[in-house]
């Protein structure tokens, strides 16, 4: 049970009566809480009114850690990756796996697609067949009724794709679908995105209610909701890496290269098989992937949820990864659907997403997406060979060790 009061008008306080009004509700010293919380405040002001802008009711800053990733060479070309995350040793292992890989010629990527996907949720009380039989002109009437919205991602090279009608009536009584295909170009495009749905949405209503041949019951149209889908599985990008199993051999083991190329790959195919190693394995995808989506100021909360759906979309929940061991060669590869931006959104906004597309040579969107997935897959690959070889604990406690001895206070000396 909180203790706080409640409290009508919070969000017209300045931030400084909000923080003030936060820190006298509870039992520990105020003015020692107030002091805390404002140490993490930014000294530039600027800075501070630009992160303060990105949400409400802010009364800190809660810093993570940003770290490097060096010597990922992706396609033949050399990248720093930086990281954002607050685990211990996960960015030790990405740096580990990606100088691995350098000395096997780094990963190969490919961007499979670049698809964005948006909904408008409607119920319509006419039959069908006259839907559909106007269908055409109603897709015409869409498309103008965006055009102001949709003139500057043309004149890049994005816009409205496809226009689909999907019957969802065996479902739902009424319930039908326009399910939208996009192209964004280098932004992530939500905004973009649910501003073409809600015109639609509207358009959508007027089309048939004024249609001159709808009379009856087909001019009722309720739109439900008009929102961009997280679900882009024809967004994705293929991440891969290969070598000799001999290159597989690790220093400190007796196996050959090849048992514990094969190890890997039954460990690989144990979470192709099982959903609760698939999600554990998957996380450590995501361990790397987060980070780097983090600190380019794009949506985590996006790519994940995209990425758990994926997983899951033969009706089983997978793993997002795969590996073969043929002819004398490990491969191993990710294909990840990945709906981020290098534009637009935080990406341009956030003095450290700036920077971080500075760090990587200001990427496009699509580039991005390769370096993404290049480090979820070294993240993947240095788990993976951890849990076969050492066992997780002794790499992770080893870096955990200081978060330990912060907590117990230790001194330097000790
Ligand atoms: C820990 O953050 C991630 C791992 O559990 C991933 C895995 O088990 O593959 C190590």
């Amino acid at each position: 049970m909180g203790k706080a009061q409640t409290i009508n008008g919070f969000s017209k306080l300045s931030k400084v009566e909000k923080l003030r009004w936060t820190v006298a509700q509870f039992g520990r010293e105020p003015a020692a809480l107030e002091r805390e919380l404002r140490a993490f405040w930014l000294a530039d002001d600027a800075r501070q009114g630009i992160l303060d802008g990105f949400s409400e009711n802010t009364i800190s800053n809660f810093p993570m850690p940003y770290g490097i990733a060096p010597n990922f060479l992706i396609n033949d070309r050399p990248y720093a990756v930086p990281m954002v995350i607050e685990e211990s040793s996960v960015v030790a292992a990405a740096s580990s796996a990606a100088k691995f890989w350098l000395g096997q010629g780094g990963f190969r990527t490919e961007v499979l697609g670049t698809v964005k996907l948006g909904q408008v949720h409607f119920r319509y009380l006419g039959g069908v067949e006259k839907l559909r039989a106007v269908f055409a002109e109603l897709k015409t009437a869409l498309r103008e009724s965006v055009q102001d919205l949709t003139a500057n991602m043309e004149r890049r090279g994005g816009g409205v794709q496809e226009i689909k009608l999907l019957d969802f009536t065996d479902r739902m009584p009424h319930y039908y679908q326009l399910k939208v295909s996009f192209e964004t170009c280098d932004s992530m495009g939500a905004n973009f995105v649910n501003s073409v749905l809600e015109q639609f949405g509207r358009t959508l209503e007027q089309f048939c209610d004024q249609y001159p041949d709808f009379t009856g019951p087909e001019r009722e149209v309720e739109v439900i909701m008009c929102i961009l889908s997280n679900f882009t599985p024809d967004c994705l990008v293929r991440a891969e890496v290969s070598c000799p199993v001999e290159a597989f051999h690790m220093k400190g083991t007796e196996a050959s290269g090849l048992e514990l190329a094969e190890t890997f790959a039954r460990a690989v195919r144990i979470a192709e098989i099982d959903p609760y190693r698939a999600a554990t394995h998957n996380k450590g995808i995501y361990n790397g992937v987060d980070a780097v989506v983090l600190a380019t100021g794009n949506d985590f909360r996006a790519v994940e949820a995209c990425g758990h759906a994926y997983a899951a979309r033969d009706g089983r929940y997978t793993s997002l990864s795969h590996c073969a061991v043929e002819g004398g060669t490990f491969r191993f590869w990710l294909d990840l659907p990945l709906a981020v931006g290098t534009v637009g959104g935080l990406t341009k906004l956030h003095p450290l997403a700036r920077t971080s597309l500075e760090l990587l040579g200001q990427p496009s969107a699509r580039e991005l997406m390769q370096i993404i997935a290049a480090t979820g897959l070294a993240q993947n690959f240095a788990a993976v060979r951890s849990l076969v070889t050492t066992g997780i604990q002794r790499g992770h406690m080893k870096m955990h060790l200081q978060n330990i001895l912060n907590h117990l206070g230790a001194d330097a000396a000790q």
